[in-house]
């Protein structure tokens, strides 16, 4: 593919003065004579201010770095991670297409593009809020098919996942990134073989995906405002709303202003601005041991579209109680089953934030059905939340009773989701 520059360009292109102050950070860090070694780092930032990188913007990092405007065009060229026309205010989508995604579906996913976005790659949707494109293995194999949309990736995806997180960025929100369809990380779809003792205590996601949550600026520009040091509104459009409010932080697809700062790249830097640390925000350290983050993709009828209705749970009582081993007395043990009912139980996965292993700690509980869920009273979930071996206190973090009774009455995964998520 030819990389050239879009021939409609801005007049000009300035840093932003806490991008400036970051950009002369950045230089100081190599020794006098070897300023140039800063150039991929400033083009980034001046992609991550603008969304692209448009020709004043290389010109202006040339003349900060003391380096011939061709050396830098060269840069910006050679490497696919720049964008050299527009993108969508939103987002950038970018569709793998290698091997491993192609097998998996990514011509389905790059469809979806064509027909939600626009016909052809680098080509901004009539909302002129997304872009796209197809691009070389981005080393998530394992979780193929997958797409980069922002800055983080998005794994395991269908055409119809990635359909329902268009438009979801598209309302606004950010889902959260990693694996679409339930799996925590890379490991069997079946769970974990081995090192299962990590299992207990990790966080509410993957490594990479907890650090995209806590990080939050998937897909904002960076103007250089203080990032902040969790993400609120990350998966939550009202947060988002409320992000978006003027004087609040910058939202996703919100560009930055640049001001007319001169550059001297002589002065002593200012502190730093980039990516904060978390601020001990993530989730607790014992309760947001799960297996999933997302209750995997449904099967048979429920699994032929986001938010079709599930199969109605039976509104029969709870009956025989079955003691579980060892149970810690707080609160009150609720109603349990020797069995489920009919010999079918319900798809317990279908609440969000339930995997197979707490789905099998809650059937040995004696709990198989929406239906028992939905009726526990408080003290009875607390008795529940301090049996969940590994699991503590999930049962009132993801709002399991209210999703419950919204799946039991036929109500949507999608809509359950929402409600754990509290955004329902
Ligand atoms: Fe798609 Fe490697 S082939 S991430």
């Amino acid at each position: 593919m030819l990389r050239r520059l879009h021939p409609v360009q801005p007049e000009s292109f300035a840093f932003t003065p806490a991008n400036l102050a970051w950009a002369k950070g950045q230089i100081t860090k190599y020794p006098e004579g070897r300023q140039a070694s800063a150039v991929i780092p400033l083009l980034w930032r001046a992609q991550e201010q603008e969304g692209w990188l448009s020709r004043p913007a290389i010109e202006h990092v040339a003349q900060m770095l003391g380096m011939a405007y061709i050396r830098v065009l060269e840069v910006a060229t050679f490497y696919f991670m720049f964008q050299l026309q527009p993108v969508g205010t939103v987002a950038h989508i970018q569709i793998c297409g290698t091997t491993s995604c192609m097998i998996c579906g990514a011509e389905d996913l790059i469809a979806v593009c064509k027909e939600l976005v626009s016909k052809t790659p680098h080509t901004l949707s009539a909302d002129g809020k997304f872009s796209w494109e197809e691009v070389e293995c981005m080393g998530a194999c394992a979780n193929a098919p997958m797409a980069q949309i922002g800055k983080d990736y998005y794994e395991d995806l269908t055409a119809e996942k990635l359909r329902e997180l268009i438009g979801r960025f598209s309302t606004g929100e950010v889902p959260v990134p990693g694996p679409q369809n339930g799996r925590y990380a890379a490991e069997p779809l079946t769970g974990l073989t081995s090192l299962k003792e990590f299992e207990s205590g990790r966080k509410q996601y993957n490594a990479s995906a907890q650090l995209a949550v806590d990080i939050g600026d998937s897909v904002k520009r960076i103007d250089g405002t203080e990032v902040p040091l969790s993400t609120p509104w990350l998966g939550k459009p009202e947060a988002a709303k409320k992000a978006a409010a003027p004087g609040a932080e910058p939202t996703p697809g919100k560009r930055a202003k640049a001001d007319e700062t001169g550059v001297t790249v002589q002065e002593a830097p200012a502190k730093s601005t980039g990516k904060p640390e978390t601020d001990g925000n993530a989730p607790e350290a014992t309760p947001a041991a799960t297996p999933e983050a997302k209750a995997p993709a449904p099967k048979g009828k429920a699994a032929t579209a986001a938010g079709t209705p599930i199969t109605p749970a039976t509104t029969a009582k709870a009956k025989a109680a079955v003691p579980a081993a060892a149970p810690v007395e707080a609160g009150q043990k609720p109603a349990a089953l020797a069995a489920a009912r009919g010999g079918k139980a319900d798809d317990l996965k279908l609440i969000w934030g339930i995997g197979p292993k707490l789905e099998a700690l809650c059937n040995r509980l004696g709990f198989y059905h929406f239906d028992q869920i939905a009726a526990w009273t408080p003290a009875e979930v607390a008795w529940v939340d301090e049996n969940l071996e590994g699991f503590k206190g999930r049962v009132s973090r993801d709002r399991w009773v209210a999703q419950a009774k919204h799946l039991a009455a036929g109500g949507s995964i999608a809509e359950a989701e929402r409600i754990g998520r509290g955004e329902a």
